[in-house]
Formats: C-alpha cells, structure tokens, sequence
C-alpha cells in the first residue's frame, strides 16, 4: 500500500525530515533579525541553498514546504519537487492555515484551513507531493490548554489526516504543546499525555490507518521560563514513557519537531531516545534545530552559501547519528 510505504520511507534507519515549510510571515521573522530582505526570491534562494547543499541525501528522508516553495524552481530552472526527488528526499508539503485564536477561550488556538482541502490535495498531489503536515498549537499554563481547545485540534487533525489519506498523502500529524511559559517538565507531561490520547481518540473515531501517518509531537520538555530544566537523560525517559502511553504501535515512526531548543540540545534528546528500543522509528522533523546554523552563516550573503551548506549537512549528519543513537556530542564543531 503506497501510504504505508511512503511512512516507512519517511522514517527509515538513519534519516529524518526538514521542515522547511515556514510560512512567509515566519521566515519573515527570522530573516529580519539578521536583516536579510524577505521577497520570493530571498526565500527562493535560502531554500535553493538548503535543498542543493552536498551529501544531505543521506541524512534527509523528506524535506515539508511551503506552498509557495512547492511552486518554486532553482536558478537553473529545475523545480523544487524534481530536485528533491532526483536525490530520492520526498516532497512533502504544510496543508494548514494557521494557529488562529480559539473563539471563546483567550490565549488559545484552533488550527484553521479545513474549508476546500480535499480540493487543495489534490493539486499538491499533482504537483509531486508524497505526504503533508498540519500543525496544531496547545498553549499551556497552568489553566490552559481547554478541554475545548484539545478537543478541537485533535478534530481538525483527524479530519485532515483523513482527508491526506483520501489521496494516498501521508499526513504528519502534529500536536504541538508550546515550550513557552514557567511550567514545569510534570505539566508538560501531564499536558501532552492529554493531547496526544485525544487525538489518537479522534483518529480512530474517523477511521485513519494508523499505519500510514506520522506522529510529530513536541519532547516532554520544562517551559522556557522554568528555573528547573531536566537533564538530556529525564527529557529523554519522560518523552518515552508519555509516547509508549499514548502512540500506539501500529503508527510506524514518531518525528519530533525542535520547538525552540537549542540545535545541540535537540539532537542530544533524540540520540538518547534512540538508546531504548521502541515500538515505533523515533527519528527528527527539525526546523530551527536544523536550519539556525545555515540561516545565521549565510545571512543573505552569497559568499557564506558554501559555509552555511557546510553547517546545514553537518547539523543532518549528527541528527542523522543521533536518530541511530550514535551521536556524541564531541561531534560538534568538526566543520
Ligand atoms: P521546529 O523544529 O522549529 O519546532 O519546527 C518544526 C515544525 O515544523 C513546526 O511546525
């Protein structure tokens, strides 16, 4: 069965996934502070240096876009979604339209973008997509998240995950729990365990095949703001045991995204996840733990592309390490 196949694909030994898909405002935001001018083409040429830098075949399973990026072409001409698949890293793209404010319930978000998707798949998927992802955002505090607020994103995610199958397009399911606040790494727990059973409630209810998704969930982290952060070992055992909880094992691989850690600390957590055994592939679905080394070398200045290439396969390859439990963290700096 090609979703099935395309799951497995997306999570095989020694690979993981780039998101790549900030939308325009986001990438906006981080061009900004190192003053690089956000027009399609500045966005065309970071991700042109991204997709062509050398040897990140192996380190890359599938690379998730934006849709203008979907669209997009190499100086040379060579579409995006061809370049990619030439170097067998899958396409993939973000089918959703935002975290907007949850009516009725302040501080919180329901993800947006339902109306028209099924029609939306489907010229993605005639555009060369293999899979796609949709991202919820939980707030969290000690009030929040809403039983609401959980309810609706575990609903829109079902319905969407659904609707990706519908056209044989993996969907990468993403229940993010924020790592903004003082709440401590318990809360964290507590709250993900919650999210993560709710939405495999809702994906059972509307009949997903466990087996050709996706799970993209934030590590069992303490807020930001937490005078006590958990060492590599706790992050790790805490993230595992609220997993084997509420992941059933029919789901063939877990991608985590970053979240805002730092990109060491985010490959530390995942080579130490990747110490256990576990009923599905736990490998990475990184965006600013992979790209904020590139992003920062290159600034929109030509003469730094081949640094930031450089620093963007480096950062593939140690989580690509990591992803087999090999990484160390004496790799670092050896570009
Ligand atoms: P981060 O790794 O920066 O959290 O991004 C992952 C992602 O794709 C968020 O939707």
């Amino acid at each position: 069965m090609q979703l099935e196949e395309t799951a497995r694909l997306l999570v095989a030994p020694e690979r993981g996934i780039l998101a790549a898909d900030e939308s325009s405002a986001t990438i906006g935001k981080r061009f900004e502070t190192l003053g690089i001018p956000c027009t399609a083409e500045s966005r065309r040429t970071y991700r042109e240096l991204l997709f062509t830098s050398p040897g990140i075949e192996r380190y890359l399973s599938g690379v998730i876009l934006y849709e203008e990026t979907l669209k997009q072409a190499t100086q040379g001409g060579g579409r995006f979604v061809d370049l990619l698949a030439e170097r067998h890293i899958l396409p993939g793209i973000k089918v959703d339209g935002g975290a907007k404010p949850l009516a009725g319930h302040p501080g919180e978000f329901v993800t947006e973008g339902l109306d028209g998707l099924r029609e939306r798949l489907i010229a993605y998927r005639d555009l060369g997509a293999r899979f796609t992802k949709w991202r919820a955002v939980i707030a969290i505090d000690s009030a929040r998240p809403s039983r609401t607020a959980i309810q609706a994103n575990a609903e829109a995610l079902a319905r969407y995950a659904l609707l990706a199958q519908e056209q044989e397009l993996v969907p990468i399911v993403e229940p993010e729990v924020l790592m903004e606040g003082d709440h401590d790494q318990e809360r964290c727990e507590e709250v993900t365990r919650a999210v993560l059973n709710r939405v495999f409630e809702a994906l059972r209810d509307h009949g997903a095949h466990l087996e050709g998704l996706i799970l993209k969930p934030n590590m069992i982290v303490a807020g930001k703001k937490c005078p006590i952060q958990p060492d590599i070992a706790a992050v790790a055992e805490a993230t595992l045991r609220t997993l084997r909880q509420s992941v059933p094992a029919a789901v063939p691989g877990i991608a985590f995204l970053s979240g805002g850690q730092t990109p060491e600390r985010a490959t530390a957590h995942l080579n130490a996840m990747n110490q256990s055994p576990a009923s599905w592939q736990v490998t990475f679905s990184f965006s600013r733990a992979l790209q904020e080394p590139p992003l920062g070398a290159w600034a929109g200045r030509a003469d730094q592309a081949a640094l930031a290439q450089k620093l963007f396969s480096h950062r593939a390859h140690l989580n690509s390490l990591a992803r087999m439990g090999r990484y160390s963290p004496t790799l670092e700096g050896a570009v």
